[in-house]
């Protein structure tokens, strides 16, 4: 590879068995919203994370979507919603017209703060109106804690959406990352641990829920010969060509999920002994997958920001990218409510100082060791 190729932060790593599914669609014809790769896909993905059921659907931001409808989210209602995530985990409260208020981070996975979340319920409780939903992200591949946070919602009888679309492949306390919450969202975009190039998977235990994910997906069609709707439906369903990439995908998550620990572990060895620099914590309850390698700049100790580190590794034609924009500071979501972890911005400050490195499961060792050359340049100038 020469010195000025590409390296991105997350790309697309194909198995080869990807094509053998897609060939077999093609030559029976199945090129369709539904068909056996989707029923299979759908199967191997339940399966694989221990849950009952599951429906394949466009993309992780539709399944969110689905989970909200399905949960009866209506418009000026309140659903909760971790803040240090992409847009997406919360775009959808928005497509039901209902109201985001944001929960800031926890220190010890950056996820959400059962401390904010207990905060939040109560200010919901004295203010007699609770939430439909709770939106607890995995960030980054990391599980939330999620018991703590399940007792609390147990408590005021508030059902989770488990917004799992980075995480696939990693555990809480032995569990399925994605198989903990009343749903579980996952998503296949292009730069996640494995893609259908675009694609999503709304994951459940209650077989009545993900049947109805199905029929709203396919435009809520009545079961009549004749073209016949009574409910307002989407057209939502997963492709059965990218349901049989998905198969050839999954076969190697878990090789996936070894190769990006692999990619975090050399970048640990590597730049942890510097002062001001912070890997994102594995917290003790669970196995992260690594989705991406993540690590704060302490600009006081090193008299540079993060945003020096990004544009230094892109003068070298390297991507590297801010934490997320916590979704209480956007534009978008101004004036919406938001709780602070003990008093702290916590989701601020990772963002400030926060930033992801390429990570890909494919990334050569001799791609990663330019990234590390030039980012030890960079730290000592
Ligand atoms: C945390 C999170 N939630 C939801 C999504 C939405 O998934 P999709 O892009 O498949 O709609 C993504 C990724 O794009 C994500 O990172």
């Amino acid at each position: 590879m020469t010195k000025n190729e590409r390296i991105y932060l997350s790309s697309p790593h194909m198995s080869g068995e990807e094509s053998l599914y897609i060939e077999k669609a093609f030559s029976e014809n199945w090129i369709a919203p539904l068909g056996p790769n989707v029923d299979k896909f759908e199967k191997e993905i339940a399966d694989y994370v221990g849950v009952g059921h599951a429906a394949a659907v466009s993309s992780g931001t539709a399944a969110i979507h689905l989970a909200l409808e399905l949960l009866g989210v209506k418009e000026g209602d309140i659903v909760f919603c971790s803040t240090l995530t992409f847009v997406a985990s919360a775009n959808p409260i928005l497509y039901k017209k209902a109201k985001p208020i944001f929960i800031d981070s926890e220190p010890s996975s950056w996820n959400m703060s059962p401390d904010a979340l207990e905060e939040a319920f109560s200010y919901a409780s004295k203010k007699g109106k609770l939430p439909k939903a709770v939106i607890v992200v995995n960030l980054y591949g990391q599980s939330a804690d999620l018991d703590p946070i399940k007792e609390i919602c147990d408590k005021y009888d508030v059902p989770i959406i488990e917004d799992a679309a980075e995480s696939l492949g990693a555990t809480y306390k032995g569990r399925a990352s994605g198989s903990i919450g009343k749903f579980g969202v996952f998503s296949f975009n292009g730069n996640k641990i494995i893609t259908t190039s675009g694609g999503g998977m709304l994951v459940s235990d209650d077989e009545g829920l993900i049947n109805r994910a199905r029929f709203l997906s396919t435009q809520a069609r009545d079961p009549a010969v004749h073209y016949q709707h009574t409910y307002m439906g989407y057209n939502y369903r997963m492709s059965n060509i990218l349901a049989g990439i998905g198969r050839g995908q999954l076969k190697v998550l878990n090789n996936r999920v070894e190769a990006r620990r692999e990619v975090f572990s050399r970048y640990f060895k590597a730049l942890s002994d510097i002062d001001g620099i912070k890997f994102m914590p594995e917290a003790i309850f669970g196995m992260s997958n690594r989705w991406l390698t993540a690590l704060t700049v302490d600009q006081k100790k090193l008299g540079f920001t993060r945003s020096d580190i990004i544009h230094g590794l892109e003068v070298e034609n390297i991507e590297a990218r801010p934490v997320w924009k916590p979704l209480h500071l956007q534009p978008l979501f101004k004036g919406s409510k938001y709780f602070l972890h003990k008093g702290k911005d916590v989701s601020k400050e990772l963002f400030q100082s926060g930033l992801c490195l390429p990570s890909g499961s494919n990334l050569t060792e001799e791609d990663q060791s330019r990234v590390i050359k030039i980012l030890k340049k960079l730290i000592k100038k």
